[in-house]
């Protein structure tokens, strides 16, 4: 790992893994030119890409200082392009000015070249020690609206992966407002390439899609105040051949929770430009003299060897610099929550009752769903009024949660901190703590309005509420939910130069009050959730290490989700639990191994009434929670690979390798029975071929040789949604 930097000729390269970033000043332009990036090259050689393109081009306006044959702007591969100043593909920033103009056109000022890894102030952002990672930082500068932006690139031991950020500073007199700025731009030169991208909807998230990468631009992205349950901040560009061991592969992924946009555009020259960052539809910032504004930080990653290696870099990057170290590799609680058995109509006796069979069967978590607080019978009141619904819970949570405790159990606790109810003491007291427009009616989603988390005193209010009740009750685990987008997002205490910098404000409101929280309770695992998996992001799992990844339990359903998200996403940040069957969303009937089979490869539970067991299921379960805890090390450690896609495989597999390859566990869930069947083989992938593994229950032994090269043999079974799991480990 290393940043190198040639001052003969203004040349940036950054290595890292196998992999080689390079940048350069341009000698007559002064702006920062991008060379390449891509598998390990010799660092001084990258400079001989630098080519202008000295073809003259129509069309083609050329900037200060050219000459005949310096190339274009519009024509050259960039770090930082420009707005209205002749490249006319998608713009890294477009800064107004006062007086309404809005080119804006960087050129290179300094550069410093530090150990380590800063965070960035009030965002969510990856970290590392100084001996494990080291940053470049550019500084540019518009010489004529006096806008300094600073560049920021680090890169990590040991992993193919360069993290992007961008800040922006008015030196000029007057104020400015940033239109756009974009955390990432890469451009790539004129080849094909795919894009692959995880699209979806409430209850089927993160679906894979795959599609070339045609001429114009395609917009992937959130304006939905949220990252969103549609279209996910992580999406791959690669080779049209590329395969889970083959080809090049270039993953990004925002660390953000809110708006989001990434441009992927094909040029007349057939070259390719990615910006990724805020949503500049849905974003406006204001600076006045000396301010500065932050924008996110993007994680980019490369592999020359397809999908899986790709996906493992994401996966270690992610739980090495992103999560919080505390939980990234520590076991979590296999969990029952009563929210699918329930919904809001539940006893004090009827909870216990959920925890007693719970610990019988050997679980360690109860979480307490919707339905605790305020007067909440059902979705129409209470949200923002964060004290106990006495009607239902007489005791009192602090007695409940001793009660459960008593039963060897530990509590959770369902909150939804962001929203307000219009039926809410809350909202009757400060109506204008929402989010609104005055004189425009505020939609509703599922009868809720969202809290103007933006200011200052709703995060406090938040704070003390639900403190008081994480103070006064022994609660391990908070789930923390949000379950609608934001409309008509204006705010009161901003004043109108400032209202389109509501919803950014709004996500860094909530990073606010979740990094108090996380600092008042450094033991309380938080587990993300946004009406399922829709604020599944880096930017979440920097302060909740698991997310509930979809509201769809569907073993069959997930299949899917689970696939698409563990491209970018490791194993263990999906919540994925045992529902009953038929559930709410797909009225499928699937067996209970395979639910069970599917869950545990995620952050395990249960999520149904654990007195509607049979005597057969109960030997099901415990057999499960014991499979669960038998591997849930090797889910925090290992690595995944695919061996199939739910997309195009009828038999969808998996495994879960041990870094040192001593352990496996492998699962396939064939969707349909076949009659009269082939007979299937899964040639393994990911072991070590001269070891000898055993089943861990039959004692049955193979090669690691033999299973990569003849396969393992997945047996016939009669019934559609059968799964098969093993688990092995190394003889001797
Ligand atoms: C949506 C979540 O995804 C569910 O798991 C549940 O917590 C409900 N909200 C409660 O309202």
């Amino acid at each position: 790992m290393g940043i190198a930097y040639y001052p003969e000729k203004r040349l940036f390269v950054l290595t890292s893994g196998n992999c080689t970033y390079a940048l350069m000043v341009h000698p007559l332009y002064e702006r920062l030119v991008h060379l390449y990036y891509g598998a390990s090259l010799d660092g001084e050689e990258a400079a001989k890409i630098f080519a202008c393109d000295d073809t003259p081009r129509a069309q083609s306006p050329l900037p200060e200082g050219a000459t005949p044959v310096s190339g274009s702007l519009g024509n050259l591969a960039q770090e930082f392009s420009s707005f209205g100043c002749g490249d006319f593909r998608a713009a890294s920033a477009r800064i107004r000015t006062a007086d309404g103009f809005d080119a804006t056109d960087a050129k290179y000022v300094s550069h410093r070249i530090y150990s380590g890894k800063p965070a960035l102030p009030g965002l969510p952002s990856s970290f590392a020690g100084n001996s494990e990672a080291q940053t470049l930082e550019i500084t540019l500068c518009d010489p004529v609206i006096q806008v300094e932006f600073i560049l920021s690139y680090s890169i990590f031991s040991g992993l193919p992966a360069v993290v992007r950020s961008v800040r922006a500073v008015n030196r000029g007199e007057r104020a400015v407002t940033v239109e756009r700025l974009a955390s990432l731009t890469l451009d790539f030169p004129a080849e094909p390439f795919d894009v692959i991208s995880f699209h979806g909807a409430w209850v089927r998230e993160r679906h894979f899609e795959r599609a070339a990468a045609g001429h114009g631009i395609r917009c992937l992205g959130s304006n939905r105040g949220l990252s969103g349950h549609q279209t996910n901040p992580f999406f791959i560009l690669c080779d049209p051949d590329a395969g889970e061991t083959h080809g090049r592969a270039w993953g990004q992924m925002l660390v953000y929770s809110g708006c989001h946009l990434a441009e992927i555009e094909r040029d007349q020259y057939e070259t390719v430009r990615v910006q990724f960052g805020l949503n500049p539809e849905r974003f406006r910032w204001r600076l006045e003299p000396g301010e500065s504004f932050q924008a996110p930080e993007a994680i980019t990653a490369f592999s020359d060897s397809g999908f899986d290696e790709l996906s493992r870099t994401f996966h270690d990057f992610l739980r090495d610099h992103v999560i919080d170290p505390k939980w990234a590799h520590r076991p979590r609680p296999a969990v029952i929550n009563n929210w699918e058995a329930t919904r809001f109509n539940f006893t004090e006796e009827q909870i216990l009752a959920f925890a007693k069979r719970a610990a019988e069967l050997g679980l360690d978590m109860f979480v307490l769903d919707d339905g605790w607080f305020g007067k909440r019978d059902d979705g129409t009141s209470s949200l923002g009024d964060w004290v106990v619904y006495d009607k239902k819970l007489p005791s009192g949570l602090p007695a409940l949660s001793e009660k459960i405790h008593a039963l060897g159990l530990k509590f959770g606790l369902w909150f939804e901190p962001e929203m307000v109810s219009p039926d809410s003491d809350l909202y009757r007291a400060h109506p204008d703590w929402c989010l609104h427009i005055p004189g425009r009616p505020s939609s509703l989603g599922r009868h809720q309005l969202v809290l103007d988390m933006g200011r200052p005193e709703v995060v406090e209010y938040l704070f003390r509420q639900m403190t008081a009740i994480l103070d006064a009750a022994r609660i391990e685990y908070v789930k923390w939910d949000a379950n609608r987008p934001i409309t008509e997002a204006g705010s009161a205490l901003l004043p109108p130069e400032r209202q389109g910098e509501a919803e950014h404000r709004f996500v860094l409101g909530t990073y606010a009050l979740l990094e108090k929280l996380r600092r008042r309770y450094p033991e309380m695992l938080f587990e993300g959730c946004t009406s399922g998996g829709g604020r599944f992001d880096a930017g979440m799992l920097y302060y909740t290490p698991q997310i509930w990844t979809s509201d769809d339990t569907d073993a069959i359903e997930r299949l899917y989700i689970q696939y698409g998200t563990s491209f970018g996403y490791p194993q263990s940040t999906m919540g994925a639990h045992v529902s009953a069957v038929p559930n709410h969303h797909a009225g499928r009937v699937t067996p209970l191994t395979t639910r069970g089979d599917v869950a545990m490869t995620g952050a395990f539970g249960y999520e149904l009434d654990p007195g509607s067991f049979s005597p057969e299921d109960d030997e099901v379960v415990k057999r499960q929670l014991a499979d669960f805890r038998a591997t849930q090390q090797l889910l925090l450690d290992g690595f995944l690979v695919r061996l199939g896609s739910p997309h195009t495989d009828n038999l969808c597999a998996w495994m879960t390798v041990a870094r040192d390859r001593g352990e496996f566990v492998f699962t396939a869930v064939r969707i349909m029975a076949l009659p009269n069947p082939k007979l299937e083989r899964v040639r393994l992938r990911g072991l070590d071929p001269d070891a000898v593994y055993a089943d861990a229950e039959s004692g049955e032994t193979f090669s690691g040789r033999f299973l990569m090269q003849a396969g393992l043999p997945i047996p016939v079974a009669k019934g559609d949604f059968k799964s098969f799991r093993r688990h092995f480990r190394r003889r001797g």
